[in-house]
């Protein structure tokens, strides 16, 4: 059952991306509304999470950070509301929308070509579901049925995100990455650069240590329905340490990053007006 929600999930992100970035106006159209749709589906299943009472009454905090996870999901929550709402609106305006952005494989000195734009999406999707899925799992007391079947999707799709990140790099080097938009300001460019490495270094480090903890927690890591071998032996001291970057260091630190990629995009696209910017990694 846990293989195939991972696996719809993906299904999911996979056809959002190329329908976002399809070869008609009528294709792209849907893809937004369907991406919009994702996100509604993400506030209902926050809302379907708050029935089960485990919100008000999770398993017992062993971190600092713990008692913030109600919050975070209410953010994620207005966030996704946010964003289907801006979804719809967006594909409403792109309906009479006819100059179409023409795509080739490659990347060229100014867009992002289809492959860097499929993985780009593709992942943003996946590794953005992990964080409610992942934070929410954590709080659902030991014991409950299908709490195993969270932690099972949580570190199938983390195991992809890794995959698609090192099939990521290797397409870079064989396709070299456009450089910025030259109507960027200097620091925007550092900025800009600053969060794509970082986001690159997290999209790496995350998977790394969620499988450290796991496997130092004595716990199989499952990837759809192959089981990992356990690669050393459980050892609490080391849970403490990878517990503390999985769970508090590298989100946290994502948190701020992704908060500069996605504030960076708006600001390019409403504020300084320069719409093609967007349009160089989303047709
Ligand atoms: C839904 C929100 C997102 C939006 C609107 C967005 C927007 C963008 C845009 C406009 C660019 C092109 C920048 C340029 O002109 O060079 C870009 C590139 C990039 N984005 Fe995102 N992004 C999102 C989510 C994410 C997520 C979740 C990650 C990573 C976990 C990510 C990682 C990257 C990276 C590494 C690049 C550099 C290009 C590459 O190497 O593929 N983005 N993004
Ligand atoms: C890009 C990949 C990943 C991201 C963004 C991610 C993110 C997260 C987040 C935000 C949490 C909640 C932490 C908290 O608030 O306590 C979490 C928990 C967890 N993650 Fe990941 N994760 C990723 C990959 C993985 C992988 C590959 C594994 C294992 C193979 C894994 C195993 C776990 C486990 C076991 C927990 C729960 C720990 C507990 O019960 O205390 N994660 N993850």
């Amino acid at each position: 059952m846990d293989s195939l929600i991972a696996l719809m999930l993906t299904i999911a992100a996979v056809v959002i991306t190329v329908m976002l970035n399809g070869s008609s106006s009528r294709l792209r159209t849907a893809g937004t509304v369907l991406a919009s749709i994702a996100c509604l589906v993400c506030v209902l299943w926050f809302f379907l999470v708050m029935q089960t009472g485990i919100l008000g009454s999770p398993r017992e905090p062993t971190l600092p950070t713990d008692e913030l996870k109600p919050a975070l999901l209410w953010i994620f929550t207005v966030i996704s509301l946010i964003g289907g709402l801006f979804l719809l609106w967006a594909a409403l305006e792109q309906r009479t929308r006819t100059n179409l952005v023409q795509l080739s494989n490659d990347n060229s000195a100014g867009q992002y070509g289809r492959v860097s734009r499929y993985l780009h999406w593709i992942t943003a999707i996946l590794f953005l579901s992990l964080f409610p899925i992942g934070i929410f799992a954590t709080m659902i007391p030991e014991g409950t049925e299908w709490r195993p079947s969270y932690y099972a999707v949580h570190k199938t799709i983390g195991i992809l995100v890794f995959i698609l990140v090192f099939i990521r790099v290797m397409w870079h080097v064989k396709s070299t990455r456009p450089a910025l938009d030259p109507s960027l300001k200097s620091w925007e460019k550092n900025l800009a650069r600053i969060a794509h490495y970082g986001l690159y270094f997290l999209m790496i480090t995350l998977p790394i240590t969620g499988f450290a903890m796991s496997t130092y927690a004595g716990n199989v890591s499952k990837f759809f329905t192959w089981e990992l071998p356990l690669l050393w032996a459980a050892d609490d001291e080391a849970i403490k340490l990878w517990g503390l970057l999985h769970k508090i260091v590298l989100p946290y630190l994502f948190y701020g990053l992704f908060t500069a990629h996605l504030v960076g995009a708006v600001k390019h696209h409403f504020i300084d007006k320069h719409p093609k910017n967007i349009r160089r990694i989303l047709s």
